[in-house]
């Protein structure tokens, strides 16, 4: 019969372990954030949240609940929004982040930065970062069908100022300004 660990076998050796980090070796991770190349070393388990917070200083991201709730941390992958409180870092190599960090041009703030502010789309601007861009997804996936479609799918950023009848405002206007620009992307 094959034997059977002891719990104390299984246990490994944390003796000299500094407090706070796990037992799993760091790991070399090279993600290009904001079409910039960035080189880490960090444990496996950092989400990209606290990467982009945390180690690279990217603060436009927010962390609201941690817990994939709020939808404050949404950030782009290859486009497509993520909350980045529930993606590993380690699962964004090789892909694009895109950060409220780098959306805007030089010089000209992103429709959807523009059109926040022209519809006082905020109060506190915690969720703000969130909200564009998953409006940017929002758009960029067709959930404009109707106001209750987009409403639907902008429902996963919550805004504990309740701004929401002004996003979805600032919303519709970029969606109405690229209908007759005729342009699909934002
Ligand atoms: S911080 Fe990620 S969903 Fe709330
Ligand atoms: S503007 Fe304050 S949480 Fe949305």
């Amino acid at each position: 019969m094959v034997g059977i660990a002891t719990p104390e076998a299984a246990q490994p050796d944390l003796s000299g372990l500094e407090p706070g980090r796990s037992a799993i070796p760091d790991v070399a991770l090279v993600l290009t954030v904001n079409s910039r190349v960035r080189e880490l070393t960090i444990e496996p388990r950092v989400t990209l949240l606290d990467a982009l917070r945390d180690r690279l200083h990217l603060t436009g991201t927010k962390k609201g609940c941690d817990h994939g709730q709020c939808g404050a941390c949404t950030v782009l992958i290859d486009g497509r929004r993520v909350l980045a409180c529930l993606t590993l870092a380690v699962a964004c190599e090789g892909k694009n982040v895109t950060t409220i960090e780098g959306i805007a041009e030089p010089g000209s703030l992103h429709p959807l930065q523009r059109a926040f502010i022209e519809h006082d789309a905020l109060q506190c601007g915690f969720c703000t970062s969130g909200q564009i861009l998953s409006a940017i997804g929002c758009i960029g996936e067709g959930h404009t069908q109707s106001d209750t479609e987009l409403r639907e799918f902008m429902s996963g950023n919550l805004c504990r100022c309740a701004a929401y009848p002004n996003i979805i405002r600032a919303i519709w206007q970029v969606v109405a300004e690229q209908t007759v620009a005729g342009d699909a992307s934002v």
